[in-house]
């Protein structure tokens, strides 16, 4: 159970819809100005900004807002209305708590404030002028939540909405307005994506499938999504990542007659997403889109974090755009027709985030291998959810890969040319990718750059889940032409992320065709 975090400007009402809130959910309450006003021994929380000033006041706050976000059993947390401007603070309510921000018009904020406490910031000539330009300053902030909530409403409303809020299953991917919320749904609550589909207001759906998840799950998607909105059945696989599939989206919704505010929706695995994602990219050069992912590899990576694309016959994604999702809706009860083997394919790139940057994923997916691999519902959504959380840590600090998020391709330079080696009608992505972590991690070891007991582990833990974690030195030769097309080399140099010890990697160049050398000496003769 997490924290719920209530943020907005001033006058929302997050003091007393957090008091009335807390009552309900049989919580303790705690209201970060009150504690500030507390701390310095002061009337009020303004009575400090007065006193201090602001940058002084933003670090007392700090340290109040962290400490109850720190606090074991789950709390009320009744923000102050800046106290979300710090970054630090905002990702760690994010990371421990609900974060609701409740939305009100300037004009109620300065007809609520008006009667209440000393108000500094606004003891200007034009409090309007000034109440106006600060929420404008924090838009991007309080933006950066897990849902929105009209402030208007009854308080008896907002608290038994926020109620509901804090019962879901939620990860923020915080981009301040393009912000977006992961739900992980209760198995088989179709009803989720209609509402996460009807807050975007979208004028026309397409909804892009292919024809196994749409024999599959299509009826599984709610009648007021599917009705009405323009349908594009691809046909299944990574071999058909093509510009032509894409070609075919960009008709369908230009013949519908799609404007810039229709929504595409991405209802697959992550070939369909990648293709959906980069249609929406481009057309009317960008609208909204929603994704469903079917598969797990989907769920725990490729849904997740605005990469989109497709494949050219140098390799894989070499064309695609950035290009973050509205919303994302997992329910893990599509995966009730994927294989064992597809399922398998998914969790590697679970091994991969969590041997990158998360100890305790890859702890607790050892843990839980025998369930995952057959499929456990509930073992399968904890994990997704954790994954996703990973994900979105490194995504939020680095979304265009500049940097750190490069450390997410563990496994896939080797991956990568294995697959495009064999055409793409070999071993499935996540199978790729297993025998290219395993390999890689061999490899640094090899080059003085890592631990061999890395490379050990991750092969038992991916045997476990039913992966391959080898492949044979002549094909890994004959693949390593792909790896030139890597989209991280630079000349005769690649950047690939040395795992340094679980949960702790960075990105290291190294010579391509040396690397390649040492991958080979890894694989089996
Ligand atoms: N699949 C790796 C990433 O999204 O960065």
């Amino acid at each position: 159970m997490r924290h719920v975090v209530l943020s907005g400007f001033m006058g929302s009402g997050k003091s007393s819809v957090g008091r009335a809130l807390a009552a309900r959910l049989g919580r303790p309450f705690v209201d970060t100005d009150a504690e500030i006003a507390k701390h310095a021994a002061r009337p009020t929380a303004g009575d400090v900004f007065a006193e201090h000033g602001e940058p002084r006041f933003r670090e007392i706050e700090a340290q109040i807002a962290t400490a109850a976000l720190a606090r074991a059993e789950p709390h009320v947390i009744a923000f102050g209305g800046g106290t979300v401007t710090a970054r630090a603070v905002r990702w760690a309510a994010l990371d421990r708590a609900t974060l609701v921000t409740l939305d009100v018009p300037v004009e109620t904020s300065l007809a609520r404030v008006a009667s209440s406490e000393h108000r500094p910031n606004l003891a200007v000539r034009d409090p309007g002028g000034r109440a106006a330009h600060l929420l404008s300053e924090r838009r991007a902030a309080y933006a950066e939540c897990h849902a929105r909530v009209d402030g208007t409403a009854p308080v008896e409303e907002i608290v038994r909405h926020v109620e509901q809020i804090a019962g879901k299953a939620l990860e923020c991917v915080p981009l301040g307005e393009r912000t977006y919320v992961v739900e992980i749904a209760p198995a088989g609550h179709g009803e989720v994506v209609s509402e996460t589909i009807a807050r975007l207001g979208a004028s026309s759906r397409v909804i892009v499938t292919d024809k196994n998840v749409h024999n599959a799950r299509f009826l599984s998607l709610p009648a007021e999504v599917r009705d009405g909105a323009s349908e594009v059945v691809l046909e299944p696989g990574e071999h058909e990542k093509t510009i032509a599939a894409v070609e075919r989206i960009w008709d369908a919704a230009l013949t519908a007659g799609i404007d810039r505010r229709g929504v595409v929706v991405a209802f697959g695995g992550g070939v369909v997403g990648d293709l959906a994602g980069f249609a929406a990219a481009t057309l009317l050069r960008g609208v909204r889109f929603v994704q469903i992912p079917t598969t797990l590899l989907a769920m725990v990576d490729a849904s997740v974090g605005g990469k989109t694309g497709f494949d050219r016959a140098a390799g894989k994604n070499l064309v695609g755009a950035f290009h973050q999702p509205s919303g994302v809706v997992i329910d893990v009860a599509h995966l009730e027709t994927l294989d064992a083997r597809q399922r398998a394919a998914g969790l590697a790139e679970v091994v991969k985030i969590g041997l990158a940057d998360d100890a305790a994923l890859l702890d607790d997916v050892e843990r839980l291998a025998e369930p995952l691999a057959r499929g456990d519902h509930d073992a399968l959504a904890e994990i997704v959810r954790r994954a996703v959380a990973a994900k979105v840590r490194v995504v939020r600090d680095d979304e265009t890969e500049r940097g750190r998020r490069a450390i997410l391709n563990l496994g896939h330079t080797v991956g990568h040319a294995l697959e495009a080696h064999q055409g793409y009608r070999g071993l499935l992505h996540g199978e790729a990718v297993a025998v290219g972590t395993v390999l890689e991690l061999a490899a640094f070891a090899d080059m003085g750059l890592g631990d061999a007991a890395l490379a050990r582990r991750a092969a038992d833990v991916l045997r476990a889940l039913g992966l391959p974690t080898e492949a044979r030195a002549a094909e890994v030769e004959a693949a390593w032409t792909y790896a030139s097309s890597d989209k991280k080399r630079s000349g005769a140099r690649v950047a690939v992320p040395v795992v340094r010890e679980v949960g702790r990697s960075e990105m290291v160049h190294v010579d391509l065709a040396e690397l390649g050398r040492a991958v080979a000496r890894g694989a089996t003769r």
